[in-house]
């Protein structure tokens, strides 16, 4: 099994980098912030500063926003699924979503007059917990698919929500074909967090509910007194969040846009092979990698015009390198903030410790720029998901180089 970090500069030549990102321009990722405010379970997930670990590997800082603290689903999610479905709902209801709250939404009279709604969708856990979580609030059904071998306790996860679940036998790509086979036989609606030709509504609305971790992150670092991170690592498994927060910071930050690297597994490396090739690639299998939430190999359409447009470089990753940045984060250097990070959370950490610290790296360190004025942004995207592998992981040392 390869064990190398590869990775790729962005050489794809610019188009429509401009219209690729008007729909998170912040006018629009502000609609979907306020919506999450509106939740009673709404809290600004905290931004961890890792100063000392920067220091010990020659950065300038390292903020790293913690997204296990989401709504008490211990993951980002939950941002992307819910605005949709309050988008989808607000559509059908002829009302604005800018006055269409939580409590609102939630409502016996609200229920009253949508009827009932069948949300299907596929997911490694994450997604499909938000959506049952969404559904469940909204006294509506959930019907989610997982890729086989997909985690147990996810599954549980996502059943304790009321969802109707099940692991099935094909990989992600496959089970979101299944998904959206059920929705269409049975009048549901697909809630899925990928775009493909001809599905595309759903996942902007997506893309730009996950805007809310990025206004949130500008919101902490300028109280922090920093103007613009220099840096950001981004892990992607279709790139949908990584589209959503590179485009928000394109849009707010024009040609001062932070250097952006797109982190991957080494199994699920679609869009590192897409931007290799210079146009969109597929990667199919199974794609067992611990990195469960990254385990996707079609890239969402919408996200890679967004990523090859203004993304720095394409990475990717073998697991020792997130199981490291797990252990990492999770046994910080004496005054640091500690973060309990999950697999798909962890790589971009596990990424940044080995480009710093391992000269075999040092052409990527030098051309990234990465130096003692550096300022990195990474996003834990996940806790201990699933906590037995990440004890297997932190404690036990699983998946050492
Ligand atoms: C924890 C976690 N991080 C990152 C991602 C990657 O998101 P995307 O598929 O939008 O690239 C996922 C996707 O499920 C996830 O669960």
């Amino acid at each position: 099994m390869e064990k190398n970090i590869k990775w790729t500069k962005n050489n794809i030549k610019r188009t429509n980098y401009k219209e690729c990102i008007e729909f998170l321009n912040e006018g629009e990722v502000s609609k979907a912030k306020s919506f999450h405010e509106s939740f009673d379970q709404y809290t600004v997930t905290p931004l961890a500063d890792l100063s000392n670990l920067a220091n010990h590997i020659g950065l300038g800082g390292i903020y790293l926003k913690d997204e296990s603290y989401r709504f008490g689903l211990n993951a980002f999610k939950v941002l992307g699924g819910s605005y949709a479905m309050g988008k989808y709902l607000a559509s059908k209801l002829n009302r604005d979503i800018s006055k269409l709250g939580y409590k609102e939404l939630t409502s016996p009279e609200v229920k009253k007059e949508l009827g009932d709604i069948t949300f299907a969708t596929a997911t490694d856990g994450n997604h499909g917990r938000g959506v049952a979580w969404t559904a469940n609030k909204l006294n509506q059904k959930a019907v989610v698919y997982m890729p086989k071998g997909s985690s147990i306790t996810r599954l549980e996860n996502i059943i304790a929500e009321g969802a109707e679940a099940s692991i099935t036998e094909v990989n992600y790509d496959d089970a979101v074909r299944i998904a959206t086979d059920y929705a269409n036989e049975n009048n549901g609606v697909v809630i899925q967090d990928t775009a493909w030709e001809g599905y595309e509504e759903i996942p902007t609305w997506i893309m730009q509910g996950y805007g809310t971790m990025a206004l949130e992150s500008i919101e902490q670092l300028k109280n922090n007194k920093i103007d613009r991170p220099t840096h950001i690592f981004l892990q992607a498994g279709v790139g949908s969040l990584a589209g959503a927060v590179q485009g928000v910071f394109a849009s707010i930050y024009g040609d001062d846009c932070p250097t952006t690297v797109i982190v991957e597994s080494n199994l699920a490396d679609c869009l590192y092979q897409s931007a290799k090739a210079g146009k969109m690639k597929y990667v199919g299998g199974e794609m067992q990698t611990i990195m469960a939430g990254l385990a996707c190999g079609e890239p969402n359409t919408i996200g890679w015009e967004v990523l090859k447009n203004h993304s720095a470089a394409f990475v990717s990753c073998p697991d020792w390198v997130a199981a490291n940045g797990m252990r990492i984060l999770g046994c910080p250097i004496k005054g640091d903030n500690q973060v309990v990070s999950g697999e798909s959370g962890a790589v971009t950490a596990g990424l940044l410790f080995e480009v710093m610290t391992n000269p075999e790296y040092a052409q990527m360190k030098e051309d990234l720029k990465l130096d003692e004025n550096s300022k990195v942004l990474l996003f834990s995207t996940e806790g201990d998901t699933d906590p037995e592998v990440y004890k297997e992981i932190v404690w036990q040392g699983a998946h050492t180089k």
